[in-house]
């Protein structure tokens, strides 16, 4: 069986998410979507509400489990007996951070590998950020991400 792990903060999934998924899982028997504890984020959405997004949309297809992780990723990768740590590269400005992150990740644990996947061109603008910023300000963000996180980002952002 092999599996990856997707970790992230997923505050909210978008389509690139998904996206990167389904590249995943072309690759990999299994893959694992990590929703990350972090608690120096300020997430908008909680945990639970994360994680409730990502088992009605990741949640859906075929060969991928939704789980939550404290600690390292490296342990929880291990943990999962999983060889594969996927992290999506949208442009050259996600590339030092992912870069740092993969080679520190190497070093405390040398048999997690990390690959990168990169989406469909259409999302490589795309971010929670930016999603949560738009629908914030009252844009339609309905072409970004999965109709349920649309929703639930017109909840959010309804006053
Ligand atoms: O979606 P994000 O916020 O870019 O995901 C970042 C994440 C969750 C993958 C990263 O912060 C992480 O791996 N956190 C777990 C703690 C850890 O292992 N830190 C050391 C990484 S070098």
């Amino acid at each position: 069986m092999r599996r990856a792990i997707y970790p992230g903060s997923f505050d909210p999934v978008t389509n690139g998410h998904l996206d990167v998924i389904e590249r995943a899982r072309k690759l990999f028997d299994e893959v694992v979507v990590a929703l990350a504890h972090n608690d120096e984020k300020r997430p908008l959405f909680s945990l639970e509400e994360r994680l409730a997004l990502l088992r009605e949309t990741a949640g859906k297809i075929d060969g991928v489990r939704i789980t939550q992780f404290k600690g390292l990723l490296v342990e929880f990768a291990r943990a999962e007996k999983a060889g594969a740590v996927i992290r999506g590269l949208r442009a050259v400005s996600d590339f030092e951070f992912e870069f740092q992150m993969a080679l520190m990740n190497r070093k405390l644990d040398a048999a997690v590998e990390t690959i990168f996947l990169m989406p469909k061109e259409d999302y490589t603008y795309l971010s929670s950020r930016i999603v949560k910023e738009i629908a914030n300000l009252g844009g339609d963000v309905s072409s970004f991400v999965p109709t349920c996180v649309a929703k639930a980002l017109n909840r959010k952002f309804t006053r």
